[in-house]
């Protein structure tokens, strides 16, 4: 190869322009493989010598110039060049500079195509674990926090109208079965991203005699890509890691809606802590939720990535097309978004106070007990449906004369609903209500105890895995 020509440029009479150069080019995010790039060109190495397709001698110097390639790389030593367009040439042109001929030997049996396709797998079996983990970090919060808040019983919604009163622990424990699912997504992807596809070639496989297996163990996969095309153009374990990404900001944009509210002046009932919170530059008395409406927002542009990469695919007949290097910076995006949001927000549950006299202001007096009014009745042999219509009136009357039901007199009930006892309505409180419910997965103390105990153990569990 002459100097100052790329790669492929045996076939052409003239270098790209220059336009067309920056616009190839991907080294400027594809860098970011460089690490699982050299892992993987090794297990390449490797093979081929043992396969005698290369010489011993060759592959070692090979092998050592890219560990030092390696070695600059971690230490910012390494200057990557738009020229050479992507991570994989940028390395294999420093190896031969460091090296001299053998380093031209290392791309024998393989292309780009399903080198590529190996850096990625790699890359998204190591993050949907990282991914995994801090989802497993955040679940132990929400389990922490629930332990700690089982007495603590705030009003519970549909519609965003009060509907029952629900213990917090039970609202946070929502929130831990919504992240275990997300746990169970990752391992999903990580199961399809732990597959070699190397040895593909460029689509059709090689005419030399490799060794798919062993560079698989080599790679520690479990299974390989047995049809060629497929292997250089499969992108399904990045859709999925972006759907499994956006399914957990979407849990986590939920959350933080929930926290924006809880914590306005109109709610008042969570205070998140100084650190997790910003001020205003003109208002001194504002304390804004910025990281929560900061996960909101930012869960708009996983969202995207996800039907880019979708929309990239669509359409694309095989096998490998350049359209497939847009794979990669939606998908760095994404994780760049979910793992910091992920972080803060374990920070962020593990510091806020919950106001528990605020709490018991608002579950005053609210009408969240009416469905266990007209369960009474039905105890009393009233069809349901009759008894939801006389407890309707019942709220009618009471909330026309701006009084709770355990405020209303003997007198004042015997007009509107006779079947029901003053003294049993006037101990009705939020807690006998959220004790009422003890059927399975329900808020009473006992219930949501067992499903505690549950949810640790299912934790417990993946803290091996
Ligand atoms: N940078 C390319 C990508 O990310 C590598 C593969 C290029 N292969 C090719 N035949 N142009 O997909």
């Amino acid at each position: 190869m002459e100097k100052g020509q790329s790669m492929w440029g045996g076939r052409f009479t003239k270098p790209p322009h220059e336009l067309v150069e920056a616009f190839n080019a991907s080294v400027h995010f594809d860098k970011r493989l460089a690490p699982y790039d050299i892992q993987g060109s090794i297990a390449h190495v490797k093979m081929l010598a043992k396969q005698g397709i290369i010489g011993t001698e060759d592959a070692q110097q090979i092998e050592s110039g890219l560990q030092s390639i390696e070695a600059d790389i971690k230490q910012g030593k390494f200057d990557f060049t738009t020229t050479l367009e992507d991570v994989h040439m940028n390395i294999e042109s420093r190896l031969t500079e460091r090296i001299g001929e053998a380093g031209g030997k290392l791309h024998t049996g393989r292309s780009r195509n399903d080198q590529v396709a190996l850096d990625m797998h790699l890359f998204v079996k190591s993050e949907a674990n990282e991914v995994k983990q801090l989802v497993h970090q955040l679940q132990g919060v929400l389990l922490d926090q629930a332990k700690a808040h089982m007495d603590v019983i705030i009003p519970g919604y549909t519609h965003l109208q009060r509907a029952q009163p629900v213990r917090f622990s039970h609202h946070l424990l929502a929130y831990f079965w919504m992240l275990e699912r997300d746990g169970e997504r990752l391992s999903g992807v990580e199961k399809r991203a732990d597959m070699s596809p190397l040895g593909a070639g460029a689509l059709a496989g090689t005419t030399f005699p490799i060794d798919r297996e062993y560079v698989m163990h080599e790679l520690g996969f479990s299974g390989l890509y047995e049809n060629s095309l497929d292997a250089v153009s499969d992108r399904d374990y990045i859709l999925e890691f972006l759907f499994a990404i956006s399914t957990i900001m979407m849990h986590l944009s939920r959350f933080s809606e929930e926290l924006i509210l809880y914590s306005s002046t109109e709610f008042g009932w969570i205070e998140l802590d100084d650190a997790y919170a910003t001020g205003s530059s003109m208002m001194p008395q504002k304390k804004n939720p910025d990281v929560a409406e900061l996960v909101r927002g930012k869960t708009g542009r996983v969202y995207g990535h996800l039907q880019g990469l979708l929309t990239t695919l669509k359409g694309l007949p095989l096998a490998y097309n350049k359209d497939l290097q847009e794979d990669k910076e939606g998908l760095f995006d994404a994780l760049d978004t979910v793992k910091p949001s992920l972080q803060l927000f374990a920070g962020m549950l593990a510091s806020l106070t919950v106001k528990k006299e605020r709490l018991e202001e608002l579950l005053q007096g609210d009408y969240s007990a009416a469905t266990d009014l007209a369960d009474e009745l039905v105890r009393q042999g009233i069809p349901f449906r009759q008894a939801h219509e006389i407890v309707g009136k019942l709220v009618r009357y009471a909330a026309d004369r701006k009084v709770a039901f355990h405020a209303l007199t003997p007198s004042q009930l015997q007009e509107v609903a006779p079947q029901l006892d003053p003294a049993w309505v006037a101990e009705l409180t939020p807690l006998r209500v959220v004790e009422a419910r003890q059927s399975r997965g329900g808020t009473s103390m006992s219930a949501v105890e067992m499903q505690w105990e549950m949810a640790n153990q299912a934790w417990e569990y993946h803290a091996f895995q």
